[in-house]
């Protein structure tokens, strides 16, 4: 198998706000997220601020996000956020690096770093069922395909065997 990119996660900051908003105005990223629809300024705004503000990690709705960086640039960012069933994980990856493994790296990296912040290895994401690509890059990483709701596909990653 091809070596996959090197990416590097780290918090992410107030100084990735306009890569993000980038990424979350371009119809291309946003095709399977939400209704379908770029993100407006205000929504932009409004999940950069939720994603800065730090809340506790233990309180429901508190989300971390990860800037992943290649040889120091921007690729893509993952996202985390504490759900009553688990934590919620979601990774976007800039399309001019589409088709690298950058998502493959990212999710690697995140699948260390977030069970490490929350202390809890319960995650999951929710894919749109046309979203091939990604329902892959799970299934390929040990998430099992479960029932999901409201048109989207539910991913949980299944314990390691001791
Ligand atoms: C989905 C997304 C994260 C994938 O990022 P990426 O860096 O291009 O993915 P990778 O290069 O790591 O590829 C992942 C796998 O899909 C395969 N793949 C990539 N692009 C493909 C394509 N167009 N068609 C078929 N397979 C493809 C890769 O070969 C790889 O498979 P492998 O593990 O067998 O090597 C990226 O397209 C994205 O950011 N989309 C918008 C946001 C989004 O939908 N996020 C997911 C929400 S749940």
């Amino acid at each position: 198998m091809p070596q996959l990119p090197s990416v590097t996660l780290q918090p992410f900051q107030e100084s990735d706000a306009a890569f993000f908003a980038g990424m979350a105005s371009d119809e291309r990223v946003t095709r399977f997220i939400g209704d379908g629809r770029p993100w407006d300024r205000q929504t932009i705004e409004d999940r950069v601020r939720a994603a800065l503000a730090e809340e506790a990690l233990d309180l429901a709705g508190s989300s971390r996000w990860f800037l992943a960086t290649e040889t120091g640039n921007r690729v893509g960012i993952v996202v985390s956020t504490r759900k009553d069933d688990g934590i919620e994980i979601g990774y976007w990856v800039s399309p001019e690096h589409w088709g690298r493994g950058i998502a493959g790296s990212m999710l690697d990296g995140a699948l260390t770093t977030i069970p490490e912040v929350y202390d809890s290895r319960e995650l999951f994401a929710r894919v749109d069922p046309a979203n091939t690509v990604s329902a892959k890059l799970l299934t390929r990483r040990g998430f099992q395909h479960e029932a999901g709701e409201c048109g989207l596909d539910r991913y949980t990653l299944v314990p390691a065997k001791p």
